[in-house]
């Protein structure tokens, strides 16, 4: 699911170019950038010009408006909590995933629920496409040897259009080329006729995964937790250390003491929070040495 585009072009290069059906100047991208990072935290690359212009260039053509310009005059005047403003943020967030993408952690999370007093809490709060919470579902049912493991997984995003493929549950089923055979039946239905080449989670697994719409910026998250388990892989890197540090101070409070933050492989919290410390292998734990208040005061 990469919606990440082929050639990044520089500024000018995308000025002078005289093939394109809308003019966007570096003054366009410019807006575009500054609301993107006010709405979901998104830092945009400089090199990201020519992928916006191509995804947002759909949105003009389906809102029939003919300038850029003019789409981020309307988008301005609109309250942010548009249906114009949830295509905008969809069309620029990216959604790479897979099933048990960095599969090193998922023992890991095998080995933690074991351990943990029931009923298991577990937040995965950049859930995309939903991969990643089936993954986490799957790895319950294998540590309980059950497809009704006792554990409930709140599965959360911003952008709609990933929650809704999640929350359908059928995938292409090319997605499973990498899992095992005994996975695959274990855990899907195969599609047959018009379905034929999908694949379609069992409903248990389904049953045990809740998703929502959060924005990781947003005041009010409307997660309660205490969760055993937060997973929050591979968003941070989209936004900026103080944009990082916030979020991870909010998440402390919603932890269990024993609690467990999972992070991507190439994102690294501990010069931007001093909540948490690693445990290892882009896994990380409530700090318990930590001084909230000296941290908060520090960066407000
Ligand atoms: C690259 S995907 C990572 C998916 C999954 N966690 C993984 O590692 O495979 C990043 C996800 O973060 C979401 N995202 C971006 N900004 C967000 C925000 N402000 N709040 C919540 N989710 C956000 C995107 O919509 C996208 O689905």
């Amino acid at each position: 699911m990469e919606k990440e585009s082929g050639s990044m072009k520089s500024s000018s290069q995308t000025r002078t170019e005289g093939s394109k059906e809308f003019e966007f100047t570096a003054r366009d991208f410019e807006r575009v950038r500054a609301l993107i990072y006010k709405k979901a935290g998104i830092a945009l690359a400089e090199s990201k010009q020519e992928m916006v212009y191509s995804r947002l260039a759909r949105r003009l053509r389906a809102t029939g408006i003919s300038s850029f310009v003019t789409y981020l005059d309307r988008l301005e005047q609109g309250s942010g909590e548009t249906e114009e403003w949830e295509a905008f943020t969809n069309a620029l967030t990216t959604n790479l995933t897979s099933f048990f993408r960095e599969s090193h952690h998922f023992p890991i999370l095998a080995e933690h629920l074991k351990k943990v007093k029931e009923p298991i809490e577990i937040w995965c709060s950049a859930a995309s496409t939903g991969e990643e919470p089936y993954s986490i579902a799957m790895t319950a049912c294998e540590a309980f040897n059950t497809l009704t493991p006792p554990v409930r997984i709140i599965a959360t995003d911003i952008d709609t259009n990933v929650l809704n493929t999640g929350a359908n549950g059928v995938y292409s089923i090319d997605r499973l080329d990498k899992m095992s055979p005994e996975r695959a039946r274990r855990f899907f239905l195969r599609g047959k006729g018009a379905r034929e080449g999908q694949v379609r989670v069992r409903p248990e697994l389904r049953q045990m995964i809740s998703f929502k719409q959060v924005n990781l910026l947003a005041d009010n998250w409307g997660v309660s937790g205490p969760f055993d388990v937060i997973f929050c892989r591979n968003v941070m890197i989209y936004f900026d250390k103080p944009t990082q540090g916030k979020i991870l101070d909010r998440f402390a409070p919603l932890m269990k003491p024993d609690g467990l933050l999972f992070a991507g492989h190439s994102e690294n919290f501990l010069y931007v929070c001093d909540e948490f410390k690693l445990r290892g292998k882009t896994v990380y734990e409530l700090d318990p040495d930590r001084k909230t208040s000296s941290a908060k005061l520090r960066r407000a």
